[in-house]
């Protein structure tokens, strides 16, 4: 696992890195980048970067599909807390994706037959485009990864979840504060869904998240801490900023700053980006 802590910005280092993917793969209709996408407060300065990579010609969604990874149960499409709405507003109404590559999980499912339904069509759907070639992601304070909350199964598929009470309190500011306005049960790709994908890139910001990239980097993969499954996995990278590590060793934190001193300069891999690929 590699583990980037940015000096500036971690939504630049994402950005270019999935864009830099996106590109390398030069994708056709026949044979699209298949993308996982997250939602929350710590992608946002990726999701910018990445509509600005869009205006200034450099990066094409045309052959792009994506998969989000999460939605609440009971927000239809309008609800301005819906992850569908979210994910518009950040993304998809700035960019030239089609509307029918792009994938979510329905969270106005009525009762378990459709929920379970709307789980095995949405991994039948990644399937059919021969999986996830990178999958972004975010992690809760208390280390989920989409909605698999402490004690999710480290090889689970979509399904639905409860939140814990940890997660409604810290959602609850999307939704004024308020505790009870928060969906208590969500439709979620599983660990195991995202550590099917072929690379996995996951977004740690704040001193909230401590706790959880100590349990992610430090300690053994623990089904408490699911983001700790992805130690196992060949191509997983977290970039944090510096508040996120304090709960690092020094030690720790010392390795991976000296082994990475070339890729956390984030104005400079922009600089570069654009000195390549801009025609
Ligand atoms: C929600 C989402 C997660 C996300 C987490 C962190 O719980 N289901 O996928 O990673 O929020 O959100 P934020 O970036 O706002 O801290």
């Amino acid at each position: 696992m590699r583990l980037i802590i940015t000096e500036k910005n971690i939504g630049d280092w994402a950005a270019v890195h999935v864009a830099k993917r996106i590109i390398e793969a030069n994708p056709t209709p026949e044979k699209p980048f298949v993308l996982g996408l997250p939602t929350g407060g710590t992608p946002v300065g990726m999701y910018k970067r990445l509509v600005q990579f869009y205006k200034d010609g450099i990066l094409s969604f045309e052959n792009v599909v994506t998969f989000n990874m999460d939605e609440y149960v009971g927000l239809d499409k309008d609800n301005p807390q819906s992850y569908w709405r979210y994910m518009h507003d950040n993304l998809f109404d700035h960019v030239n994706i089609k509307p029918e590559n792009v994938n979510m999980l329905n969270g106005m499912v009525k009762n378990e037959e459709e929920e379970i339904e709307e789980c095995r069509r949405y991994e039948e759907k990644i399937a059919s485009y021969g999986g996830i070639d990178l999958f972004v992601g975010g992690i809760g304070p208390d280390g989920h990864i989409a909605f698999n909350e402490p004690g999710s199964s480290l090889s689970s598929r979509t399904r639905s979840k409860e939140l814990t009470k940890d997660t409604i309190i810290a959602n609850s500011r999307f939704f004024g504060g308020d505790l009870t306005k928060v969906p208590k049960v969500s439709l979620t790709v599983g660990v195991g869904t995202v550590m099917d994908a072929k690379e996995v890139l996951i977004l740690v910001n704040g001193a909230s998240k401590a706790r959880a990239l100590h349990y992610a980097v430090e300690e053994g993969v623990n089904h408490m801490w699911t983001i700790s499954a992805l130690q196992l996995h060949r191509s997983g990278i977290i970039v944090s900023d510096e508040d996120a590590t304090l709960e690092l060793k020094v030690g720790t934190y010392r390795y991976f700053k000296d082994i990475e001193a070339n890729n956390l300069d984030t104005d400079k891999l922009i600089e570069e980006f654009y000195a390549k690929y801009k025609k």
